[in-house]
């Protein structure tokens, strides 16, 4: 059976290396200070939100959550940033996305001071990653790569393959592997074909968005895969059909009519991988540790302590 990478273990790990950090700037001035704008009421993105508040309380870290309604306009939004960008007490902005159609995000993006840019969406950051400068990195991949590194996976000389282009996982993901020397794919819904890229990865990062898309076809046995998705279905028939065979989750279906799963199949991953993130409980838990992370990095860079 495969190892399983449990991310409330590696998550702890990372909060535990916070609270020192935390403690000298608090005993210099005053403790980090993070700003979370959250745009409407989208379910997910409550969620998300709740539980990067109540995290950096429980650290320490001062938090701040701004709700402008869901008719917000882009220059309304401008105007939130340029305040928290000039405030000295707010170290980190996270300006949860998505945002509403009528918002031009990438506006929003740039608009964010690159030193406080704890989500690092901000060009500059994304040129600093590109070209493996320091600067704040996008928290799930390296939530991801902090895994990797605290379970002992090597990385350097493996094919690496990741399904999913976007600007928040699978791009920075790809970088970053790169940069730790993997020989890196991406792939995304028009790869030709995507079970042959995907059997042959050493380490498989799915991040898609299509539920148990990755059955046993796609998994090379004892690859590491890590599972990026987080699909909720609440449909039978879909339950039925994608997750046939893996009976923890349908049985859990069946409880609750609905179950939360990840791209990769859970039965099988269980089956034919050498280790494994599960979903909820692997990925998850990551990007929040390496939020308060980069909100710490922020607060020490701008203090030039650290
Ligand atoms: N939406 C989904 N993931 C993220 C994230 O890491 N940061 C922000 N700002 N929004 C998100």
């Amino acid at each position: 059976m495969a190892r399983i990478l449990d991310g409330k273990w590696v998550r702890d790990q990372i909060l535990k290396d916070c609270v020192s950090r935390i403690e000298r700037l608090s005993a210099a001035g005053r403790p980090p200070g993070l700003a979370v704008v959250l745009v409407g009421n989208d379910a997910a993105s409550e969620i998300y939100v709740r539980n990067k508040v109540k995290t950096s309380g429980d650290l320490g870290i001062y938090s701040e959550k701004l709700t402008p309604s869901a008719s917000v306009t882009t220059e309304e939004l401008l105007e939130i940033v340029e305040g928290l960008n000039a405030r000295a007490d707010i170290d980190g902005i996270l300006v949860q996305m998505p945002l509403p159609a009528q918002v031009d995000s990438s506006r929003v993006l740039l608009a964010v001071d690159p030193e406080k840019d704890v989500d690092g969406f901000h060009p500059l950051n994304v040129g600093n990653l590109v070209t493996n400068r320091p600067g704040p990195r996008p928290c799930t991949p390296s939530g991801i790569m902090e895994m990797l590194r605290r379970y002992d996976i090597p990385i350097k000389g493996k094919r690496a393959v990741v399904v999913g282009r976007s600007d928040i996982v699978g791009k920075p993901m790809a970088m970053m592997l790169l940069h730790a020397h993997a020989t890196v794919t991406i792939c995304h819904s028009r790869t030709s074909d995507l079970q042959g890229e995907c059997r042959r990865a050493d380490i498989l990062v799915g991040a898609i968005g299509r539920p148990a898309l990755l059955t046993a076809d796609f998994i090379k046995p004892g690859a590491t895969v890590i599972d990026v998705g987080m699909n909720r279905i609440t449909d039978a028939a879909t339950a039925r059909s994608v997750l046939a065979g893996a009976t923890e989750k349908l049985a859990e279906f069946d409880r609750k009519g609905a179950v939360l799963t990840g791209d990769v199949h859970p039965g099988d991953v269980a089956r034919t991988a050498g280790a494994y993130t599960p979903v909820p409980g692997g990925v998850g838990p990551l990007t929040i540790a390496m939020l308060m992370v980069n909100t710490i990095d922020a607060a020490e860079r701008r203090r030039g302590i650290g």
